[in-house]
């Protein structure tokens, strides 16, 4: 089987494309950058600029399953032309592939998208599973909004849509726990704003196999993509200062000082959801990092 990822260049698609290849199965991806193009037996890459409507349409060649992993970093601050692109990165490359499957003739029946719990409305209370239908009234909340409908237009061309709610991803490599990391070993270690924020994580190890899981259970629909044991934001940086043995004893950052620094997007620190992965603890996925303090001793 022939699967085509965007975005496999990232932190979930490297991780994903590793998965893939190991299962045996042929991966196809799209890229921006010609320099990360390579090709061997089971692995190619393909040229792709969403902004211009350009793609190698050889990249479709046998495949049945799309993986849309592609979006602009969320972590770059807000100006109002970044936010533009973190949502035409999203859209213009769905819609892109919508018109390219609609166009040509191509043996697709499965499109899976990266989407965001960033969706839910923040709250320190609320406890969102799969079948919450409520969402925020922020740039992120919208941007997700839009990016799942960008999905969902792929179900118009006869194929089954699946939207992964992915929590916050941990790895050793990038993403937002490296950056956690830095102030901490510092010494610099302390609560974000209330501290009280919900943060629903998921190591990489588990995202990647999310997604391969979907993959291979041809599943459609909505699914939240976190470990069963959503954290405090004082709980996840105390957990990485204990585990860095770093002192941890500063009184907690101020919200409106991050606000005055970050500007809009210091919600991504200081609000955050409780999330639930109803769906797949009912298909009894297990998950290998269950909780905050196994995904840290594997990743730090
Ligand atoms: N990591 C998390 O904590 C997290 C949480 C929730 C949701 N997600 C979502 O899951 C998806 C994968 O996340 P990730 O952490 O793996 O992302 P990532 O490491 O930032 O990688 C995303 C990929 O998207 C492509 N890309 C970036 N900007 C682009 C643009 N303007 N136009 C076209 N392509 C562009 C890049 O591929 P090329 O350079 O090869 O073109 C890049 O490798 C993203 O959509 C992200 O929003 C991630």
């Amino acid at each position: 089987m022939t699967i085509l990822i965007t975005g496999a260049t990232g932190l979930v698609g490297t991780a994903l494309t590793e998965l893939c290849l190991e299962e045996g199965y042929t991966v196809h991806y799209l890229t921006t950058r010609k320099n990360k193009i390579v090709e061997s037996s089971n692995y190619k890459g393909f040229y792709w600029n969403p902004a211009e409507k350009e793609i190698d349409t050889a990249a479709l060649d046998d495949v049945s399953c799309i993986v849309h992993l592609v979006g602009a970093s969320i972590s770059k601050r807000w100006t109002k032309s970044y936010k533009k692109k973190i949502l035409d990165s999203r859209i213009e490359s769905a819609n892109l592939l919508f018109e390219t499957l609609k166009e040509n003739e191509n043996k697709v029946r499965h499109f899976i998208s990266a989407s965001g719990i960033g969706i839910y409305p923040s709250s320190r209370t609320k406890l969102y599973s799969e079948e919450n239908t409520e969402t925020g009234d922020n740039f992120l909340a919208r941007v997700v909004v839009a990016w799942e409908l960008a999905a969902d237009r792929f179900k118009t061309l006869g194929i089954d849509v699946a939207k992964i709610r992915t929590g916050l991803v941990l790895s050793a490599r990038d993403g937002a726990l490296p950056q956690m990391v830095k102030p901490i070993k510092l010494g610099l270690g302390a609560p974000l704003g209330s501290g009280k924020q919900w943060h629903s994580w998921i190591h990489i190890e588990d995202i990647a196999r999310i997604y391969l899981s979907v993959i291979a259970n041809e599943r459609e629909g909505i699914f939240n993509a976190v470990a069963p044991t959503p954290v405090t934001n004082s709980k996840l940086m105390y957990q990485i200062a204990r585990k860095l043995d770093a002192p941890y004893w500063l009184p907690n950052v101020p919200a409106f000082a991050l606000k005055l620094s970050l500007g809009e997007m210091s919600m991504l620190l200081l609000e955050g959801q409780l999330v639930r992965s109803e769906k797949f603890a009912a298909f009894g996925f297990t998950f290998i990092h269950f909780n905050l303090e196994s995904a840290l001793n594997d990743l730090l």
